[in-house]
């Protein structure tokens, strides 16, 4: 089954041609636009400015992908598309392209949550998982634990109670005066720092549910900022190490909890966060110390990206197209 899919939740926009065939997937073309340098100056994404590089980008880019899978859009079997969650402008964007595109060419159209796109991500290279498995996933808007009893069915089975990790990593960068985004610029300084340099609380590392919470790492950090006068490299370097270290440390405890409670048999990773180095090493260390196989997929799979829209979409049954929706709050149940 060849799908064509397309990703416009936030400020990436993205295309892609998956194959999928006797369980496995092989991707034809990838291409990924990212806005990152235009919302740079202000700090964070800017809604409008996302929708309108959308708007220029998104016929180029899907062109892209599909002149580089070596197709014609005849030749798919299915067109995906990201409905949700995102920034409801950015999103419209993809899904009316998408409309467009399956209205013209006959074809199926599938409404992908962005969730199960980076939740399903690991498949695409780890053609085989080992069921049922925990799924982490954490990201720029989201922290969530999901359950997969088999690939059709899963669960919800924590969540973050406040801000997301990304976003910590984003706001304790904003602190630190770093730039935008900043998880891969705290998750660099920390390579240099002493993480036990301060000691930040690890929110609800021993709550009895699977539950996360950020907001309050994210404040001890803006009270130790506070209180230093000058702030030198060495200190952003030890502040970066010693913040990164309590937010993996909870995200780890807490999914290996997680799977030994529901019996899993393989944990997997996905989501921008999910580039983090510590949060890799440490996961599939501590996945392995305790009997469970490991996947997470290569960097470039873990940020936003449309392949894992494709192999969510893999999974999914096309529904009548006038119906889907963009839905900027659409959840894992
Ligand atoms: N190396 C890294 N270490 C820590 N965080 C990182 C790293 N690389 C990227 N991130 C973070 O990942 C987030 C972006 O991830 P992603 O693109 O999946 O989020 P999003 O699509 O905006 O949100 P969502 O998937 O929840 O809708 C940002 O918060 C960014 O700082
Ligand atoms: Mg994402």
């Amino acid at each position: 089954m060849k799908i064509l899919a397309i990703e416009s939740s936030c400020d990436e926009t993205a295309a892609a041609v998956v194959d999928y065939k006797s369980k496995k997937f092989t991707v034809l073309s990838s291409v990924v636009s990212s806005q990152i340098e235009i919302h740079k100056p202000y700090g964070g994404v800017v809604p409008e400015l996302a929708a309108r590089n959308h708007i220029v980008n998104i016929m180029p880019v899907i062109s892209q992908a599909v002149k580089r899978s070596g197709l014609s859009i005849k030749k798919v079997d299915r067109i995906a598309v990201t409905a949700g969650p995102g920034l409801v402008t950015s999103l419209i964007v993809g899904l009316q392209t998408a409309k467009s595109l399956a209205y013209a060419f006959g074809k199926p159209l599938i409404g992908v949550n962005h969730l199960l796109g980076h939740v399903y991500s690991p498949l695409v290279l780890n053609q085989k998982i080992d069921l049922p498995a925990v799924s982490l996933i954490v990201s720029g808007g989201h922290t969530e634990l999901i359950f997969l009893k088999t690939l059709n069915n899963l669960k919800k089975i924590g969540q973050t109670v406040d801000d997301a990790a990304g976003e910590a990593f984003d706001k304790v960068a904003a602190l630190l005066n770093l730039g935008y985004p900043g998880g891969p610029i705290i998750s660099q300084l920390a390579q240099k720092g002493d993480s036990k340099a301060y000691n930040f609380p690890q929110p609800m590392i021993n709550s009895a549910d699977f539950n996360f919470s950020f907001a309050g790492l994210k404040t001890a950090v803006l009270y130790t900022v506070k209180k230093i006068e000058k702030i030198d490299q060495k200190i952003k370097q030890n502040i970066a190490a010693s913040f990164q270290q309590a937010a993996v440390d909870v995200l780890v405890n807490k999914t290996i909890k997680a799977a030994q409670k529901y019996q899993a048999k393989t944990i997997t990773l996905g989501g921008g966060v999910a580039a983090n180095k510590l949060l890799r090493e440490s996961l599939a260390k501590q996945a392995e110390l305790n009997g469970f196989k490991f996947f997470t997929p290569p960097i470039n799979l873990c940020t936003d990206n449309a392949v894992m829209i494709g192999a969510a979409a893999a999974f999914a049954k096309p529904s009548n197209w006038q119906k889907i929706k963009a839905d900027p709050n659409l959840e894992i149940k």
